[in-house]
């Protein structure tokens, strides 16, 4: 039994073994609801909830832990697998692929019987999708880098996320491309940071001062001095680590209007070697492509006189960021997923979750380690937290939590099209597993819940007391070539056909 403990639960589980079953299995004394699941009604205006689900954020209303507000990120859609054969949608394909995308904001509660459900009749569930308007922010913004675009239309491809300091949603956007151009939309209003207030409808922003890239996560924490930092990964086969750093410092007392924070501040990228965080600004780009003796580094392709052309205001920086963040010096590494902050030591846990250009096949947790134990500095070294593989028990992680003891809760995402093959056999389905972070058992990896065929486990997120897990299980069932011999059915409906992504609530994490 592993014994786990945090500052407001204690419990044991009995780690579980990998599993092939089309089930989500949880450990002895732990279960799951159910709160909603793709093309679920919502609202009283019959608005429906996504497909692919993703990131959650649970946000209590008046402070509760069993009513609240769950936000939950829709990245993609199961449209491209259902035909037409020639790979170019059709009309209604491209208004389901934006509807079905984006986010929903839906209101949870734990009736008298324990069991978590989503209430349908609530003022506050809405959907945010590729139809609804965005405020762009910061240095593209009206810029001819988009296009002169000051608002845009719609969100998709919302991966991981983050929450703010001043409790709105950070929703990225990953991988936007195919749907935006499907869509005919201009493929520069996409691969921002997103921001939304669930509580208020007409709140709705695209940072771009946070740069334009396959965007994972946001995690935000404060330097030292007070200004606000976010870590950002940029899921891209070798791509780089970010971080953002406010100009203007945090002030409590302004709630929202701390937003205003994620304008106006410098973006830097990692570099593994020399350990340190470099500018990504425009005065850093123009500095290198001007060095007569210029040499493109890995992974830029543009020519030099294209370069000068190319990169003349920060606009261009932020817009074409994966390329300035190589001229600058940011080191390449393996699909940086999901980031968080060690909510003990300021240590910076990145998933990198594999690559299989270099062979890194089952993915490695990094531990960065900032100088002085300050989010604000500008050096860092750096650690193999733990590695994927037999040992360790899981391959390619993805998305990370932290319990407030400390402990990070790992979901894997092994490819549906890997799973139960090859190199991937003893991990079988997907999982989540708990991994300390201090102590004896620093590292060792248990497993606490096995997903449904072919899905991935994402979104893990906890209550304020720790009592409730939500989790999404995405893409269960993506593999089916046969419709009528589906792959999964998972969540197992009466009458349904096939297998629908969704959100459960976890419980039996009991009061130590
Ligand atoms: Fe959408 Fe990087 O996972
Ligand atoms: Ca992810
Ligand atoms: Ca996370
Ligand atoms: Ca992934």
């Amino acid at each position: 039994l592993f014994g786990f403990k945090t500052n407001k639960v204690s419990g044991y589980f009995e780690p579980i073994t990998p599993s092939k079953e089309d089930k989500l299995i949880l450990p002895k004394g732990y279960k799951y609801d159910v709160i909603a699941a793709l093309d679920d009604v919502i609202n009283k205006a019959g608005e429906k909830f996504g497909d692919g689900s993703d990131y959650n954020a649970y946000f209590p209303i008046n402070g509760s832990n069993s009513r609240g507000l769950l936000v939950n990120n829709h990245e993609y859609t199961g449209v491209f697998s259902i035909g037409p054969v020639d790979g170019k949608m059709t009309p209604e394909q491209v208004q389901k692929n934006l509807y079905y995308q984006g986010m929903s904001v839906i209101e949870v509660f734990r009736d008298e019987n324990g069991t978590w459900k989503m209430d349908t009749t609530s003022n506050y569930a809405r959907r945010i999708n590729g139809f609804t308007n965005f405020a762009l922010t910061g240095p593209a913004k009206g810029t001819a880098a988009v296009g002169g675009a000051s608002t845009v239309q719609g969100t998709f491809a919302n991966c991981s996320g983050g929450v703010t300091l001043w409790n709105t949603v950070l929703s990225c956007e990953e991988n936007f491309t195919e749907t935006a151009e499907a869509s005919n939309l201009n493929v520069t209003h996409y691969g921002w940071v997103v921001e939304i207030d669930p509580f208020n409808k007409s709140y709705l922003k695209k940072h771009t001062a946070l740069g334009r890239f396959n965007h994972e996560n946001t995690a935000m924490g404060l330097t030292a001095d007070g200004r606000v930092v976010v870590y950002m990964g940029d899921d891209k086969k070798d791509a780089c680590v970010y971080k953002f750093i406010s100009k203007g410092k945090f002030d409590p007392l302004k709630g929202r209007g701390n937003s205003a924070l994620l304008e106006d501040g410098t973006l830097y990228v990692a570099n593994l070697k020399s350990g340190k965080w470099l500018p990504v600004t425009i005065e850093a780009v123009q500095k290198v492509i001007n060095d007569s003796k210029f040499k493109a580094p890995f992974g830029v392709s543009t020519k030099r006189d294209d370069l000068l052309k190319k990169y003349q205001t920060q606009a261009d920086v932020v817009v074409y960021c994966q390329e300035a963040a190589l001229l600058v010096g940011g080191t390449p590494t393996d699909r940086p997923e999901d980031i968080e902050i060690s909510p003990f030591d300021n240590t910076v846990f990145i998933c990198h979750t594999n690559n299989d250009i270099h062979g890194n096949i089952h993915g490695h947790i990094t531990r960065i380690f900032e100088s002085g134990n300050d989010l604000g500095a500008l050096e860092f070294d750096f650690e193999i937290f733990a590695a994927g593989g037999r040992q360790s028990g899981f391959s390619s992680p993805d998305n990370l939590a932290f319990d407030s003891n400390g402990n990070l809760w790992v979901v894997t995402d092994i490819s549906s099209g890997s799973q139960n093959k090859g190199v991937h056999k003893p991990f079988m389905n997907n999982g989540l597993f708990v991994i300390p972070t201090s102590g004896p058992s620093q590292g060792t990896a248990l497993q606490f819940a096995s997903g449904p065929v072919e899905c991935e486990l994402t979104g893990p997120y906890f209550t304020p007391d720790e009592k409730t897990l939500f989790l999404s299980i995405q893409h269960p069932g993506e593999e089916t070539s046969d419709l009528n011999n589906p792959t999964s059915r998972w969540p197992h409906r009466p009458g349904d056909k096939k297998a629908r992504a969704g959100v459960v609530a976890i419980s039996g994490f009991k009061l130590g």
